[in-house]
């Protein structure tokens, strides 16, 4: 591993890189809300996408543009790369490395992010890799619960959703073993639970966690409800989605057995999983979320090519 300061797992952020991130993410705000800032008009970020995505590619695009840097890349770099001709993640990384001063990327496969960072010049910020993680998901997911509820200590968190193949729920677990007193409830069909090294993980690291295929029971409890679309694309078979597909649905009458102050997050997008008619509720946080990824990514760069020191796992 190099000394660059790459973004590859949650398990590399303590509580001190988070403050420091969140503070920084803070003032991004203002920046943006500014219009932005001539601070990187010599630096080149790239994307390099091999999976689709909305929020992700283009508020990363955004905040570098904001941070006035430029942008090069590719969404489907399966077809629209030299990986088409047989080229291997390693070269293709160490190629792009060279016209750019940091990448972004999203993978299929769980680890290709490691990968990448092991051969690149530049720093690497994990933008997904498979059903691995997602960790810029889920800062702006703590980032979110932070502002909206003032803090994280003591919160009692609801994962709902695919929690085999949802990434960024096992970003998120590992994040909030940073923060005291945290509960975390995971509620699933049977066949996507969250994966046994997640439990595990969370059990050396003293987080309280059950798990429930019960939402209605957890609806007047529970500070955040955090849903996740079931990944079809992931499954192996039609026959497995199908089990899984449609079985715990935020909609008018769980959010009304709500908290008042409840927080419902989703990193989107959404295929049904929380009903429409919840989005004018105050407590439907899903947009504004969604809003600090630009800020969250904004302070990702400047840590990444202001020099900010690698620690712990990653
Ligand atoms: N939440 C998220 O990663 O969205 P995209 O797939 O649209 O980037």
């Amino acid at each position: 591993m190099s000394t660059l300061y790459h973004v590859l797992g949650a398990k590399q952020f303590d509580r001190e890189q988070l403050d420091r991130l969140f503070g920084s993410a803070k003032e991004m705000e203002q920046v943006a809300v500014r219009g932005g800032i001539q601070r990187y008009p010599n630096k080149i970020m790239s994307t390099l996408f091999f999976e689709a995505s909305t929020r992700t590619r283009f508020s990363f695009e955004s905040a570098m543009h904001r941070l006035g840097g430029r942008v090069i890349g590719t969404e489907n770099a399966s077809q629209f790369s030299s990986t088409i001709k047989g080229e291997t993640l390693e070269d293709t990384i160490r190629i792009i490395a060279g016209y750019s001063d940091l990448i972004v990327m999203r993978h299929t496969e769980i680890g290709a992010a490691k990968r990448a960072a092991a051969v690149s010049g530049v720093p690497v910020i994990n933008a997904g890799d498979g059903s691995g993680e997602h960790p810029t998901q889920a800062l702006l997911d703590l980032y979110t619960i932070q502002k909206e509820f003032g803090g994280i200590d003591g919160v009692h968190i609801a994962m709902i959703g695919d929690l085999t193949y949802g990434r960024t729920v096992h970003s998120l677990s590992y994040l909030l073993a940073n923060y005291k007193d945290v509960r975390i409830s995971f509620v699933s069909p049977d066949n996507v639970r969250i994966p046994t090294y997640v439990k595990q993980y969370l059990e050396e690291k003293r987080v309280a966690y059950e798990e429930s295929s019960d939402l209605e029971a957890l609806a007047g409890s529970a500070d955040v409800f955090y849903q996740t679309r079931i990944q079809k694309e992931r499954f192996p078979s039609l026959e497995e989605y199908s089990k899984a597909e449609g079985k715990f649905i935020i909609d008018r009458k769980l959010v009304d057995a709500m908290k008042r102050n409840a927080l419902i997050l989703h990193p989107l997008p959404r295929a049904g999983e929380i009903d429409t008619e919840v989005d004018g509720d105050p407590r439907a946080a899903y947009f504004r979320q969604a809003q600090n990824g630009l800020y969250i990514r904004m302070a990702l760069i400047e840590q990444c090519l202001g020099g900010e020191r690698q620690g712990g796992e990653g």
